[in-house]
């Protein structure tokens, strides 16, 4: 059987944290309802000692999601901690989410505090954490910026004092992907095998989907991702490219992960309109040129095998392949598009639409059904 690779949405917690997005309760709401639709393993609703805002929004989310695990985010302290879990009280499924920085520059900087005070820090609040609920998981802050020894202690504590999570975020999104690989390797072998090891990575570098990956191939068994690639300064890993790569490739990867992908197109669009995060026409799976092809040697490819220039199925991810009519469109396409839409031609008219088709279809993006139609009726009339 292929092991199962865990989906830790962020959306509402990270990906909320992406300047200019402030999502309201009900938004939040709404976005939950439908992570559980896409059947993420667990939902990361808020940090709920951030604002009384968040606090009430994770209570929501919480009494709200049924199939979901639902987590809260809280540092080292006390309070966040008791907060978090609060906020958790209504889920029937919790999981308290408890992190602090183990980068030097994180603890003399930041924190002012000694890599020991840490280290009594993370085992204090993951015994706190476990006195309210069966499941936390540890984070430990810019940990590829971290000593890996010292990292490999701060996970040991944090695992003696029962986290079984353990997440080792790029934060600053600085790691090199084979990098990331290593460290993860080396965490997995010296960590005892009951605990999941889990990825979080930031783009930075343009590299959070590729580093988390690499990280699942060394061991890594959670990954940490958000809608859209959203998130903090650059974003997060892109849940629909995290989790198509891991089902398009299952041949490669030989894992499983539970989501319905059928929903990752509604779900972007939903997260897009809620945040105002306008998903880039280009962005892979979910972006409006994902499955458009407008050179006419790739629509004569696809209008005879639709595998010569697509391998993963549109309709299966919530979109249909659209055929755009441009400049370097063929004959093919435009024949196929005028018999799609009952509309007769003779090889002149053919002629004929496509010069009008090359000149209309300069500068902009493409030519839809509407407009060609427009040309078509113009093109009889004037016969
Ligand atoms: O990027 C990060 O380090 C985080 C942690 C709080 C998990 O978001
Ligand atoms: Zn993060």
């Amino acid at each position: 059987m292929n092991e199962r690779v865990r989906i830790f949405d962020t959306t509402l917690r990270d990906g909320e944290q992406s300047p200019g997005v402030a999502l309201t309760i009900q938004e939040k709401v709404a976005i939950a309802h439908q992570l559980e639709r896409l059947q993420v393993d667990v939902i990361e609703a808020g940090f709920p000692v951030s604002s009384a805002g968040d606090f009430e929004a994770v209570r929501q989310v919480a009494s709200e999601i049924e199939t979901c695990q639902v987590a809260a985010l809280a540092r080292c302290e006390e309070h966040d901690i008791e907060t978090a879990a609060r906020a958790l009280e209504p889920a029937h499924n919790a999981r308290i989410h408890v992190f602090i920085a183990t980068s030097e520059v994180h603890m003399r900087a930041k924190l002012k505090l000694s890599p020991e005070a840490v280290l009594q820090r993370i085992a204090d609040a993951v015994r706190q954490a476990r006195s309210y609920r069966e499941d936390v998981e540890f984070s430990a802050e810019d940990a590829t910026r971290s000593d890996p020894q010292f990292l490999l202690d701060a996970a040991m504590a944090a695992y003696e004092a029962g986290a079984r999570t353990l997440n080792f975020p790029d934060t600053v999104g600085y790691a090199m992907s084979d990098e990331y690989a290593r460290l993860i390797g080396f965490l997995r072998e010296s960590i005892p095998a009951d605990a999941i090891l889990s990825v979080h990575c930031h783009d930075d570098l343009g590299l959070a989907v590729a580093n988390s990956l690499a990280g699942v191939k060394a061991g890594a068994r959670q990954v940490e991702v958000a809608v859209n690639g959203i998130g903090e300064r650059a974003g997060n890993a892109a849940l629909e490219e995290v989790a198509v790569s891991l089902s398009a490739r299952a041949d490669h990867w030989k894992l499983t992960h539970g989501l319905n992908l059928g929903e990752i197109y509604r779900t972007s669009r939903l997260v897009s309109q809620c945040t105002g995060m306008i998903v880039q026409a280009n962005k892979a799976i979910v972006g409006d040129n994902a499955f458009r092809h407008e050179s006419g040697i790739h629509q004569d490819g696809m209008l005879k095998d639709p595998t010569t220039y697509e391998f993963l199925d549109a309709v299966s991810l919530g979109q249909g392949s659209r055929l755009v009519l441009g400049k370097h469109s063929g004959r093919h396409a435009l024949r196929e598009r005028l018999e799609h839409l009952g509309l007769s031609y003779t090889a002149d008219d053919l002629r004929h639409m496509q010069r009008r088709i090359k000149s209309a279809a300069e500068g902009k993006r493409g030519i839809d059904d509407g407009e060609l139609m427009s040309i078509w009726q113009e093109m009889k009339m004037t016969a």
